[in-house]
């Protein structure tokens, strides 16, 4: 016997026969009526599968008309786009943020946080870099620094462009304190308030919050798990002239993990070229991907400087060291200009540090150890989760990156959920924090990033438990 509850079986059925093609795109759907007669189920068994089809943006409501199939995924349709909003920050942030930022040990262990651990840093050869850079150099603690940070950094950063196929120059590069104060600056010199900016939906928090505070408001493209932002969303977006500026993550977003194809990275670049519309593009987790070869990032494709790259060495060398750096192309000297007044310059000593690790051939190294570590702990939470979790959570396995995005039926109550394994010193992050409009309720985040143990086990063994309790009655 099928132990799923009906409505979702009803949905399965109906998907399954979307996904073969015996309704297409635009085809009406029978009412809920009608479907409630075929299938002698009560009405509301059909309301919930219909509304889980259409969270899953296979369906969609049209008013006094009926239920339509929506396009397939990864083109999304004209009349997905909602309203460009003001972004309601949820007050549970700054509560998620300081668990976050409890010293080690001490912190909420769990799923919550995507860094790569302390055991997997190259933290012992970071402290002798770092004695040993003082003992030589004692002057970097008495200078200012270089506005546009340290040469000798950005040369060895530059290098790292070979791996995907780009060209970066020393003099083009902004060094930032991380991936945060790079977005910051780019959203600094290319809005005013009250502009519009295009993002992925759902959404990375600290970029919402920045949004928030810069007066700006937000216009959510929606992003597919699996291919990223649908392109021609973006594409009627962007038709009007309103939006200012497009953020994105291209490689492993967070907190999806999707991995766009370079065949959209390349119609993204052209197109926003075509509209004089900035990309800031956030390639945080590019060096983390799964399979054999690094994604490339929509900045290969940028021919004429309108691509902002953002990223950093906070995820995968030293999260304390706070350095990243920005290619801005052609607004290079705006972003400049917006670096001194925002910190004036980026800690010399950390850049050195941080050259002479480049230079020292222990990157690429370092990075094989830690993609591994990071790939074969995703694949672990994917099957705990498969074990534990109730049947109706869905997901789809990122090729990259930290982050598993666990959907369950509307309804289901993340931040209920997040409450509840607080108390139990678990961490996770609830769907609400990815959207402007405290959206995704019924999703959440789990990373991969804490490595596995016993008490790792138990947690989301744990987690399972509770998450199957709420989902009772859905
Ligand atoms: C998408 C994304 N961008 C930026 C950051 C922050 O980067 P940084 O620590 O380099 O400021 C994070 C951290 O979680 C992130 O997920």
């Amino acid at each position: 016997m099928n132990s799923r509850p009906l409505y979702l079986q009803l949905a399965d059925d109906i998907a399954t026969q979307i996904t073969h093609r015996v309704w297409q795109a635009g085809a009406r759907l029978p009412s809920l009526r009608e479907m409630k007669n075929r299938r002698g189920l009560s009405l509301s068994t059909v309301q919930q599968a219909f509304r889980h089809l259409e969270d899953q943006g296979l369906i969609e409501a049209r008013p006094q008309s009926g239920y339509y199939v929506c396009p397939p995924r990864g083109q999304a349709p004209a009349q997905k786009l909602l309203a460009p909003t003001e972004v309601a920050v949820d007050p549970l942030l700054w509560r998620y943020v300081a668990d976050q930022s409890q010293p080690l040990p001490g912190r909420q262990y769990g799923f919550a946080t995507a860094v790569a651990p302390r055991g997997l840093l190259p933290e012992a050869a970071l402290q002798r870099l770092m004695m040993d850079s003082l003992r030589r150099q004692p002057a970097t603690l008495s200078d200012y620094g270089r506005p546009d940070g340290d040469m000798a950094f950005k040369r060895q950063v530059a290098r790292l462009a070979l791996e995907w196929g780009g060209q970066m120059y020393p003099e083009q590069l902004v060094v930032t304190q991380g991936v945060i104060e790079a977005l910051n600056l780019a959203l600094r010199a290319l809005t005013r308030p009250g502009d519009v900016v295009a993002v992925e939906s759902p959404a990375y928090f600290s970029l919402l919050y920045t949004i928030k505070e810069l007066g700006l408001r937000v216009l959510e493209i929606p992003t597919d798990p699996v291919s990223g932002i649908s392109v021609p969303a973006l594409e009627l977006a962007t038709r009007d002239g309103q939006v200012k500026a497009v953020v994105m993550v291209a490689n492993f977003s967070n907190p999806m993990g999707a991995l766009m194809p370079d065949e959209a990275k390349q119609q993204v670049a052209a197109l926003l070229e075509s509209r004089q519309i900035p990309l800031i593009e956030d390639d945080i987790y590019g060096e983390f991907y799964y399979g054999q070869q690094r994604p490339r990032p929509i900045k290969a494709f940028d021919r004429s400087g309108n691509v902002l790259y953002c990223t950093s060495l906070t995820k995968d060398v030293a999260p304390g060291l706070r350095v990243g750096w920005i290619d801005a192309g052609r607004y290079h000297s705006q972003i400049e200009v917006q670096k001194y007044l925002a910190s004036h310059s980026t800690p010399t000593l950390n850049q050195q540090v941080l050259a002479r690790f480049l230079d020292s051939g222990a990157y690429p190294r370092h990075m094989r150890r830690l993609r591994r570590s990071i790939a074969s702990q995703m694949a672990v939470l994917q099957g705990e989760v498969g074990r534990h979790f109730p049947a109706c959570v869905q997901f789809v396995a990122p090729q990259g990156g930290f982050c598993l995005w666990l959907r369950f039926p509307p309804g289901f109550d993340s931040i209920a959920l997040y409450e509840q394994a607080r108390l139990e010193g678990i961490g996770l992050t609830p769907g609400p924090l990815f959207s402007p409009r405290g959206g995704y309720r019924h999703c959440l985040r789990l990373s991969c990033a804490d490595p596995w143990s016993t008490q790792q086990h138990a947690r989301l063994q744990r987690l399972g438990q509770l998450a199957s309790q709420l989902c009772l009655g859905l």
